[in-house]
């Protein structure tokens, strides 16, 4: 049993506290991973706010990379002293998905069995299955992927959620493809990321979209071509200006809200793809014009954490990060400790930073 220092939800909407946690020793396919970086991603904030499900107290942070410290029976792939990032959804191999070819569909939840508790004996359950805003955590074995040890923690773990979110959600889901127009909705940590990955695949136009200034003009270092502030100007209508009045091949909804999904819907070419990667609220709804779904064609396609698979998708990024091609380390804004995550979600919604990462 391990005694560390974690991030805790404890109830809905209140502020996250630092708690002394429980970690046990790794079961049979368990590892325990001591965390070196770990990002603050919106999906934190959701829990934190109730978003995600009622299963207080959570113990946060997801988007991690550390090294192995322990492993327990019959785990072959990783090794103690391994470099890996942590990945939540591990490809299990027998669910329906896996078997019919499918694994980044895979729908098993394949996290650690054994409980991390409060010091009280109160059970945690891990954000995404991880709960990484800790000394240690711990995961299924398979919920780690080893990396090129060379990368820097700080950048490699954002591949953990949202940078492989947005990064895959343009080059696996929507499958852009080279000389493609694409326009991406929210250019936070993961829709940049989605900018990257559009620029990755070859797109010739990347029109990134959002309501402030500064967030645009990070979006150009990831590659956007054109910069649009949704809320002074209409963005379907810009969009449409640069794209010949035709729209965007693709448009990616990196915000997840129905007014925005809208928008992208309307700024998409005939036959063209919308992915919708920003996660709604439980209670949001939308319309559509029921004609237009037919008229318009083309794909409606949601994004679960970009398709990927970790142990094809974590380390070819990192050797793009590291050939100079996938600027990883633009995402990190700052680096933080521990005690500053309820901080950092202040400085996320205030649209002051990318990425905060903890640093352990
Ligand atoms: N699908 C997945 O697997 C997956 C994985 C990780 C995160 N996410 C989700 O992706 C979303 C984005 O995450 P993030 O970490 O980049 O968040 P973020 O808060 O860093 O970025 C959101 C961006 O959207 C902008 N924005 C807000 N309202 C807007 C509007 N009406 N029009 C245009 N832009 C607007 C903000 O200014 C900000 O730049 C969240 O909903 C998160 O939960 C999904
Ligand atoms: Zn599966
Ligand atoms: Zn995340």
């Amino acid at each position: 049993m391990h005694r560390v220092r974690g991030v805790v939800a404890r109830s809905k909407g209140a502020p996250v506290t630092v708690e002394t946690i429980l970690v046990p020793d790794p079961g049979p396919g368990e590892a325990l991973v001591r965390v070196q970086a770990c990002g603050v991603c919106h999906t934190d904030l959701h829990y934190r706010e109730g978003g995600i499900g009622d299963d207080f107290p959570y113990l946060l942070g997801h988007e991690a990379a550390g090294v192995v410290e322990a492993v327990g029976a019959d785990v072959h792939d990783v090794a103690v002293g391994d470099f890996v990032v942590l990945n939540w959804r591990a490809v299990c191999g027998h669910c329906r998905s896996c078997k019919r070819g499918r694994p980044w569909y895979c729908f098993s939840t394949f996290n650690a069995t054994q409980k991390m508790t409060l010091e009280d004996g109160t059970p945690l359950s891990p954000a995404l299955g991880i709960g990484a805003f800790a000394e240690k955590t711990l995961v299924a074995a398979g919920q780690c992927t080893k990396i090129d040890p060379k990368a820097p923690p700080t950048a490699a773990g954002l591949l953990g959620c949202g940078v492989m979110a947005g990064i895959g959600a343009a080059i696996n889901t929507a499958q852009v493809g080279r000389g493609d127009t694409v326009a991406v909705f929210g250019c936070g940590g993961v829709g940049d990321a989605a900018i990257a990955g559009a620029r990755l695949a070859g797109a010739r136009t990347i029109i990134a979209v959002d309501i402030d200034d500064r967030k645009l003009e990070l979006a150009k270092q990831f590659g956007a071509t054109h910069t649009v502030n949704s809320s002074q100007h209409d963005p379907v209508e810009y969009i449409k200006s640069v794209t010949g009045g035709n729209g965007a091949d693709v448009c990616i909804d990196a915000v997840g809200h129905p007014a925005v999904y809208r928008q992208a819907f309307d700024a998409r070419d005939l036959a063209g793809t919308v992915v919708l990667v920003g996660v709604p609220r439980p209670d949001m709804t939308i319309e559509l014009p029921f004609i237009e779904v037919f008229g318009r064609g083309g794909q409606l396609k949601s994004s679960w954490y970009g398709d990927c698979l970790p142990s094809r998708d974590f380390p070819m990024l990192v050797e793009l990060h590291q050939q100079g091609r996938l600027p990883l380390d633009r995402f990190v804004s700052e680096t933080i400790s521990l005690d500053a995550v309820e901080e950092a979600f202040h400085k996320m919604e205030g649209g002051e930073v990318l990425r905060s990462v903890v640093v352990l």
